[in-house]
């Protein structure tokens, strides 16, 4: 199983924070955004992960990321999405990086209370995504369920939602993704859905949705990475990181302050 992180776009929700580094940099406590979303990854085993960057802040990422994880066993590659087409853009983007495997998508703005380790680790095939309950559905992908959690439909950002769970940014397919991703028409908003993606699956009654009830947080407005930042200080969830993130972070420190005091 492969991961990969969206971590391109362009933010513009959160200007000027995101005028001049990347919003999945932006801090969320005591770490850059980023590290939410490598942390559900690398909980649930994987090690090979790709982060799909804007240009602009490409080299942002590499000088931060780059060598950090090379002595844990965590390869990390970057791939340049030049510019943003739609989140299932991301599977024609990591086509030759998963060459034929299953992968799990994680969007670089989204912090999850919950544990995804479980629900990675026993997928077999198809699709598996997840739902919340949230009062504000119209904002995200939808998903309907009828009777004993049977899902009836998925929809994008629609006007009149089908019922209050929205589809947060965690995504688990096998290895047809990207030839479906490849196939999709862009939407009427010029971007290819992950919804479409998500369908394809739903129509082929292969797609499995688990309900979370921990907290969410789509970081992409000022409001909700506040809040984001005040529930990782709250909850100490640096201190409920993989222990290899948090050495890395510590080792990456050390080595900074090491340089700084050479350069004096
Ligand atoms: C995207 C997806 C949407 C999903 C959401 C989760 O929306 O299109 O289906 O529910 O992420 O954060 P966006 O935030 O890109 O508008």
């Amino acid at each position: 199983m492969k991961g990969i992180i969206l971590a391109g776009g362009t933010g513009t929700r959160l200007l000027p924070l995101t005028a001049i580094t990347s919003k999945q940099l932006l801090p969320v406590y005591d770490r850059p955004m980023i590290f939410y979303p490598l942390d559900t990854l690398i909980k649930a085993g994987i090690r090979d992960i790709l982060i799909i960057v804007s240009p602009e802040h490409s080299g942002n990422f590499l000088n931060l990321l780059g060598s950090m994880f090379q002595k844990f066993g965590v390869n990390l590659s970057f791939v340049v999405q030049k510019s943003p087409r739609g989140l299932a853009e991301a599977y024609v983007l990591a086509e030759d990086f998963l060459d034929g495997q299953p992968s799990v998508l994680v969007l670089g703005d989204n912090l999850f209370e919950d544990d995804f380790t479980e629900a990675i680790q026993s997928f077999k095939q198809g699709g598996r995504i997840f739902a919340k309950q949230v009062p504000d559905p119209q904002r995200f992908g939808v998903v309907e369920f009828g009777s004993d959690y049977k899902v009836l439909s998925i929809e994008e950002k629609p006007e009149q939602p089908k019922g209050t769970f929205a589809i947060p940014g965690v995504y688990i397919f096998d290895s047809e993704a990207v030839k479906v991703a490849k196939s999709l028409i862009p939407s009427a908003r010029g971007e290819l859905e992950i919804t479409d993606l998500q369908k394809y699956y739903l129509e082929k009654q292969t797609l499995d949705v688990r309900v979370i009830t921990g907290a969410w947080f789509d970081m992409g407005t000022h409001e909700s990475l506040f809040a984001a930042g005040s529930f990782a200080r709250e909850k100490e969830l640096g201190k409920q990181a993989h222990p290899m993130i948090n050495d890395a972070i510590a080792e990456f420190n050390a080595e900074f302050k090491k340089i700084v005091s050479l350069k004096k």
